[in-house]
C-alpha cells in the first residue's frame, strides 16, 4: 500500500499557477510576442529556462545566453513580487484538508515542485509544517519530465517512489511522476493528462484513504 503522497505545488495546492502564467505575459507583452493561455500550458510544470525558450520560440531575432539570463531574471522579479504578498488565503480550496488528511493517514507528504521559489511560497502558504520534505528544484539535474524531482521527493521520505502516489496538473508533471514510477493523480483536464492514473478534477478530490488497501 502507498507510504507517502508527492505534491506538486503551482496548480495543485495553490492557485500560483496563475501568478506564473501573469508573469511570463508581462515579459511576453514587453518583448511584443505572442503568448496565451493555450501556450501557457506548454510552460506548466517546466523549468524556469525551459519555460522562456518555448516563450522565445518564435521571436523574430535570435537572444543571446546573456539576455536570456536577463529576461529570466525579469520574469522571476515579476513572479517574486506577486509571491512576497501571498497568504494562506491563496492556498486552493481543500489543500490544506488534503495535506491533513495524508498526517492523519500516517502518510508522509513531500513537495514534487520544479519550481525555485517552492520553499519561500510554502512558507507564506503556512503549509510547511505538514510537509515532511520539499525537494529541491534547483538540484534537479533535469526537470520535468523527467523523473529527477519526483525520485528526489520519494527519497527525501524515505519511501520507494513505488510506494508514492504522486498529484500533477501538467503534463510535463505526470510524465515525470510517472517516469519515477509513482501511481499518479493527474488534477484537471483528463484530456491534458492522460497519462495519469487517475484524474481528479481539483485537490478538493482528494481522498487520500480511497487509496490506501
Ligand atoms: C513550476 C511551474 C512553472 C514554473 C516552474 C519554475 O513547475 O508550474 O510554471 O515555470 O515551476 O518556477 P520558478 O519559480 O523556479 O521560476
Ligand atoms: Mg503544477
Amino acid at each position: 500500500t502507498y507510504k507517502a503522497v508527492l505534491f506538486d505545488l503551482d496548480g495543485v495546492l495553490a492557485d500560483s499557477a496563475r501568478e506564473h502564467y501573469a508573469a511570463w505575459k508581462r515579459l511576453a507583452d514587453e518583448l511584443g510576442l505572442a503568448f496565451d493561455e493555450q501556450k501557457n500550458e506548454r510552460l506548466k510544470g517546466v523549468s524556469r529556462m525551459a519555460s522562456l525558450d518555448i516563450l522565445l520560440e518564435d521571436a523574430p531575432r535570435p537572444y543571446s545566453d546573456a539576455e536570456k539570463h536577463a529576461l529570466a531574471t525579469r520574469k522571476n522579479g515579476y513572479y517574486q513580487a506577486i509571491i512576497q504578498k501571498v497568504t494562506p488565503d491563496a492556498l486552493l480550496p481543500g489543500a490544506r484538508q488534503a495535506l491533513e488528511a495524508c498526517k492523519a493517514l500516517g502518510l508522509k507528504t513531500a513537495l514534487a515542485s520544479a519550481s525555485r521559489n517552492a520553499p519561500l511560497l510554502i512558507d507564506r502558504l503556512g503549509i510547511g509544517p505538514l510537509m515532511d520534505f520539499i525537494a529541491d528544484a534547483g538540484a534537479a539535474k533535469q526537470s520535468k519530465p523527467a523523473p529527477d524531482i519526483f525520485l528526489m521527493a520519494a527519497k527525501g521520505v524515505a519511501v520507494p517512489p513505488e510506494r508514492c502516489l504522486a498529484l500533477d496538473d501538467a503534463a510535463a508533471g505526470v510524465l515525470s511522476a510517472k517516469a519515477a514510477g509513482c501511481y499518479v493523480v493527474g488534477v484537471g483536464d483528463a484530456d491534458i493528462l492522460a497519462a495519469a492514473n487517475a484524474i481528479i478534477p481539483d485537490i478538493a478530490a482528494f481522498d487520500p484513504k480511497s487509496y490506501l488497501d
